[in-house]
């Protein structure tokens, strides 16, 4: 069995944690521990209205993040890595400064103290020069900065399409490789003849 945190801070788009929740449980084989901040439950009340509860019963375990004691603020405590989804500026600041100061911070700094996947969904925009420059902190340490950009190639219909577009890369990055037909295939013929020089190109 497998181990991932999920944290859900208070940027908007609790959607992305719950989504991952999903997925890992549809998986099997992952054990799955959420950790969400006060901020996150704002959100989810307005976002999600049955969020929590559902949030809740998606993961195997539920720390509390006043908790710096859990499970998983120790680097002995083994798992692959954690997703914080979505990531809020306070909390990517936090990380980037190696703050510790809850538990969905302490998480991230012992995934990258132990060299583990941490990919941060982070929401913001506009972004001002903090936000960069944590970024970039978070980058140097090993951290995959993952902002949930729309891929629109996927043609998406829905919100549900962009969110699982999303979840569907971040599981990736943990080597969890989803069937979708909506990974790229590369152009169409009739596109791919539209690229210039594309007569002398191989198999055109
Ligand atoms: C409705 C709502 C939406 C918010 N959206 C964002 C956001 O997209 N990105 C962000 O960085 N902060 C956002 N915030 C502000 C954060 O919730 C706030 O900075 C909070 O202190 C983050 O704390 P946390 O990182 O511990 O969750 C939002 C707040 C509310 C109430």
């Amino acid at each position: 069995m497998k181990r991932m945190v999920v944290g859900i801070t208070g940027a908007t788009g609790s959607v992305y944690g719950l989504r991952l929740l999903e997925l890992l449980r549809e998986t099997g084989g992952w054990e799955t521990h959420l950790v969400m901040s006060p901020a996150a439950l704002l959100n989810i009340r307005e976002e999600l209205p049955e969020g929590k509860a559902r949030l809740e019963a998606l993961a195997d375990v539920v720390h509390n993040v006043r908790n710096v004691g859990a499970s998983i603020a120790s680097g002995s405590f083994v798992c692959e890595g954690m997703a914080i989804a979505p990531c809020s500026m306070r909390t990517l600041g936090a990380v980037a400064h190696a703050l510790s100061d809850n538990l969905i911070t302490r998480a991230a700094d012992v995934m990258l103290k132990e060299r583990r996947r941490l990919v941060m969904i982070t929401r913001e925009a506009p972004l001002n020069l903090a936000h960069l420059r944590n970024m970039t902190a978070c980058t140097e340490m090993g951290a995959v900065i993952f902002p949930p950009v729309p891929a629109f190639y996927a043609r998406p219909t829905s919100l549900a399409d962009v969110v699982d577009h999303t979840c569907m890369r971040v599981l990736d990055l943990f080597g969890l490789h989803a069937k979708s037909e909506k990974r790229w295939q590369g152009l169409s013929k009739e596109a791919a003849s539209l690229v210039p020089g594309a007569g002398q190109m191989e198999g055109n």
